[in-house]
């Protein structure tokens, strides 16, 4: 018997060299099911303003913009990602530019959305559509849109720039061209997109074409916040409190395929119920203090810092002040929802 089940152990593992060999492989082999759950190994984690802020301000004696260095960018790291970014769909980065310079034009196929924090007289040229911003303003480079930025102003500018590059080198579609210029050429009026689609419930009744056809590319923050103060006397989510997506306009669908953008308001003194989804998520603290408790852990967080929710992690937001606690975030829930996987718990 013993003899036996020694043969047949020496004629499988003669039969797996021949698998391999044939380049196959067995699953049935090992012991479990065939499709085995895995966690997340993306981790909750939270960067502190605090010590970014400095490091971004370093980054200038280390780098100059240029050709082979488009941008100058710290990255929020996750340690549970590989490839440095911060959730497995989301890509954030901190951009800082000078008075004065210019970040080269060029085009990728990650989608990009920037936020803007700090500074006055950046603009981003997209497709030919040059968008002065100002803080808390949102500006979209879609896939494969040439863009390039520049800083006018007499201060230093930052915004954070959010890809959904880690999907597309998933994909294996990971791609980028430089312009051959360092400047795009500007049409003759700025804020073209804003001009077509930035008034709400109207749109342009004749057809466009192009890149960027039938889409806002910058959202104002006056625009946004007063949203958000008109809707903070009406019900608001038990999971959110106040919270809007931005959209657009042309479709009412999410700013890009991949990457929702959201601006959320909690109250003072709200306490959030807890719940999970499929999706993950990249927040930032725009104004106020509080904390969030992700799958058991709390995160104390104040105005500039970030925090990531990892796909199906429990979670629950409190303001802790007396103000208003405003969160912006990226959040991969479209791709999950285009999928057909977008799911929550509460
Ligand atoms: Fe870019
Ligand atoms: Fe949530």
């Amino acid at each position: 018997m013993a003899l036996q089940a020694t043969e047949r152990a020496r004629d499988l593992e003669a039969y797996q060299a021949d698998l391999r060999a044939a380049g196959l492989d067995a699953p049935w082999a090992e012991p479990g099911p065939l499709i085995r759950p895995k966690a997340s190994a993306v981790q909750a984690r939270l960067w502190r303003w605090a010590d970014i802020e400095p490091l971004v301000r370093r980054s200038a004696e280390f780098m100059t913009l240029g050709r082979g260095a488009e941008r100058r960018v710290l990255r929020l790291d996750n340690p549970g990602v590989p490839e440095r970014t911060s959730t497995h769909t989301i890509s954030t980065a901190v951009q800082y530019i000078l008075p004065g310079e210019v970040a080269p034009a060029h085009r990728h196929t990650p989608n990009a959305v920037r936020f803007i924090l700090h500074g006055h007289g950046a603009y981003t040229t997209v497709e030919g559509d040059k968008c002065v911003m100002e803080p808390g303003d949102l500006v979209l480079t879609p896939s494969m849109t040439w863009h390039d930025h520049g800083n006018e102003g007499r201060a230093p500018v930052m915004w954070i720039d959010g890809l959904d590059s880690p999907v597309l080198r998933y994909l294996e579609n990971l791609a980028m061209d430089t312009y051959p210029e360092e400047r795009q050429p500007v049409a003759a009026v700025s804020g073209v997109s804003e001009r077509r689609y930035g008034a709400p419930g109207l749109r342009p009744a004749t057809a466009e074409s192009g890149p960027t056809a039938g889409q806002l590319l910058h959202y104002r923050w006056e625009v946004t916040h007063a949203a958000l103060l008109r809707q903070r006397e009406l019900s608001a989510s038990p999971y959110d409190d106040v919270l809007l997506e931005y959209v657009n306009p042309s479709t009412g669908r999410s700013v890009l395929p991949t990457l929702g953008c959201y601006i959320q308001m909690l109250r003072p003194g709200i306490r959030t119920r807890s719940h999970r989804e499929t999706s993950s998520a990249v927040y930032h603290v725009v104004a106020g203090a509080g904390h969030s408790v992700i799958d058991g852990v709390r995160f104390d967080w104040t105005h500039g810092d970030f925090f990531a929710v990892p796909p199906r992690a429990w979670h629950e937001h409190a303001n802790d002040g007396g103000d208003p606690a405003i969160l912006f975030s990226f959040q991969d829930v479209p791709l999950l929802t285009a999928l057909g996987l977008y799911r929550t718990e509460a």
